[in-house]
């Protein structure tokens, strides 16, 4: 679903389109500050003009005429908290596909899993909590979901799991929702995969249904600390290619509440070309085949 196509907001005849008007540095300044200040997102010096072109979607669909307009809107008009999150859709970057990360799928199945399950044997039937943070359309937390399905739930059937993926942005979220997928986000699927946990129609892959089951979706904004204080008792959290939007502080604080929801002896997994080094001490690393997870002693 397009949520633009469904703001509330009425279309003006006005369009930027052709209009000279440009972002200055000062109003530059002060969007990337709200920005900041909401939904820890820094854009570097060298990101103006990318700002520019994503702000200019949202000018020319309410028929403003200047940056510093827009910015009023933001700060004052009576659907400022909608169209806040316009401004997230319209600011970040949803990359992702199935089975991305390979590596870390094989340590859930191969120690991670079975560790937790045996550290919770005494209470009993075992209950696995996983969040996919930042899960733009889904595809990682239903790779995580296939995975469990086949390779963990034939060696523990009692095993209960619930799987959660958040985002910021409602558009993906619809997405993930709706479990329909185009080719580009299966481009990396293991066959056997797609056959058995997939429906093709029309080009359009769809998740089956008894995946659907496992996993379930809404909006959280990382940056949030309310929002993440109510995200607690996780075994297993997957927060991929998002830190590298945030600064050093956004890091520390996104990851210390994310900390915070972990169980003791759960695991933190971040992107291929993220670190946690001078964010956090407060997790030991363990090694596994082509990658490292965060574990909370
Ligand atoms: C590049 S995608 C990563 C998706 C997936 N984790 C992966 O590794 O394939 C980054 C996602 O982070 C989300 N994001 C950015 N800032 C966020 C915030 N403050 N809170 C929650 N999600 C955020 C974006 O909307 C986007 O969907």
């Amino acid at each position: 679903m397009n949520l633009m196509s469904n703001a509330v907001l009425p279309k003006k005849n006005f369009s930027l389109k052709n209009n000279s008007q440009s972002l200055s540095n000062s109003t530059y300044e002060i969007f990337r500050k709200l920005i900041y200040e909401n939904c820890g997102i820094y854009f570097q010096d060298n990101k103006k003009y990318l700002l520019e072109s994503r702000l200019l979607k949202r000018l020319n669909f309410l028929g403003l005429n200047s940056f510093e307009n827009y910015f009023d809107y933001l700060k004052y008009n009576i659907n400022k908290e909608q169209e806040k999150k316009y401004l997230y859709e319209v600011i970040t970057i949803n990359e992702t596909f199935f089975f991305r990360n390979q590596p870390q799928l094989n340590a859930l199945v191969s120690k991670i899993i079975p560790d937790i399950i045996a550290s919770k044997k005494n209470f009993g039937n075992p209950k696995l909590k996983i969040w996919s943070a930042a899960s733009s359309s889904g595809e990682e937390a239903y790779s995580v979901a296939m995975t469990i399905k086949d390779l963990v739930k034939p060696k523990y059937p009692n095993l209960l799991v619930e799987i959660i993926g958040t985002d910021i942005s409602q558009a993906v979220i619809d997405t993930a929702k709706s479990g329909i997928y185009r080719e580009y986000s299966i481009r990396n699927t293991p066959t056997y995969y797609l056959k058995k946990f997939f429906t093709v129609n029309n080009n359009n892959f769809e998740i089956k249904q008894d995946i659907k089951d496992m996993v379930s979706f809404k909006i959280l904004n990382l940056f949030d600390d309310k929002s993440m204080r109510a995200m607690t008792n996780f075994d297993i959290v997957f927060c991929a290619n998002v830190l590298i939007y945030f600064d050093s502080n956004s890091k520390i604080k996104v990851i210390s509440n994310i900390y915070n929801s972990l169980n003791k002896g759960g695991c933190l997994f971040i992107g291929y070309a993220e670190t946690l080094h001078a964010v956090s001490k407060a997790f030991s690393i363990v090694s596994f085949p082509k990658t490292i997870g965060y574990k909370k002693e």
